[in-house]
């Protein structure tokens, strides 16, 4: 299945991405269809049951978490990235070329789905990658309707305009991997309490909320997070980052490379080709 069904969906206007800029989020009810997000979901469930180190699990052991680096193997989510509303929307937003720096699906399972602590992205591509600037774009797509229930991602509009908010850090878990810190629910890099209570202070917190298929663009920078899912259905998520091709890590990381991938080659729209 390729994705070049545009349906109801424009490039962003002008107004768009000027809020964008502004508010550091930028949410889109109905880009995907339902009959798309069936694939997609059917795809992604295929991954959760298949072995191997890019999926990660809850804190009990067996309830999936998420799956990462998928999109560099699998045809349905290699053709998904290449698509004018995930990577047309991130060359407009970028302003150049871009790689996908990491992809993954947060699974967010009912009752089991726990929470993403208040983080800044930024900080672990900066850390842990090397990444230069905060340059790179999140393009979040709903597999799932997300509901005040299920753990919806939270958002603090025009946090993103701070920059670097200095984390906070857990005492290291014995017997883990380092990078298995980065995206568990106990994470490495949080924002702490006083630094969210001072940038929520003015315009508060948002929750992205909406119908499956709907897009939500993030900025690097913006400070986030997700409570549990206290909800019977699961909240799926995919997620997309797209990196400038002129701000590529300069610095080898740690980290295997379906968390930071070592293909920075910039990417073409799949009616591009040829
Ligand atoms: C979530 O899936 O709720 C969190 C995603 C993220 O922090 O990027
Ligand atoms: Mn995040």
């Amino acid at each position: 299945m390729v994705f070049s069904e545009t349906g109801p969906w424009s490039p962003l206007s002008e107004e768009q991405v000027n809020r964008y800029r502004r508010d550091g989020f930028l949410l889109l009810p109905g880009v995907f269809s339902e009959d798309e997000v069936k694939v997609l979901v059917a795809e992604a469930e295929i991954l959760y049951s298949t072995d191997g180190p890019s999926r990660t699990f809850e804190a009990d052991g067996r309830t999936v978490r998420a799956v990462h680096g998928f999109h560099r193997d699998n045809v349905v989510f290699h053709s998904l990235s290449r698509d004018p509303r995930t990577l047309g929307t991130a060359r407009r937003i970028v302003g150049d070329d871009v790689y996908i720096h990491q992809s993954k699906i947060n699974a967010k399972r009912a009752l089991d789905g726990a929470p993403w602590p208040w983080h800044q992205d930024f900080v672990f591509w900066q850390r842990e990658d090397g990444m230069v600037e905060p340059k790179a774009v999140n393009i979040a797509l709903f597999l799932d309707e997300a509901t005040e229930f299920n753990g919806p991602l939270l958002l603090v509009p025009g946090s993103h305009r701070d920059g670097v908010i200095p984390p906070m850090r857990p005492a290291p878990k014995k017997g883990r991997e380092t990078w298995e810190s980065h995206l568990a629910s106990d994470l490495e890099y949080t924002v702490g309490r006083s630094e969210l209570a001072r940038c929520s202070e003015e315009r508060g917190i948002v929750s992205a909320t909406g119908g499956k298929g709907t897009v939500l663009i993030f900025d690097s920078c913006i400070v986030h997070g997700s409570g549990a899912n206290m909800s019977p259905e699961d909240r799926r998520m995919l997620l997309f980052t797209y990196n400038s091709v002129r701000n590529v890590p300069t610095t080898v990381t740690n980290r295997p490379d379906f968390l930071a991938s070592r293909d920075t080659a910039p990417l073409t729209l799949e009616e591009e080709k040829g």
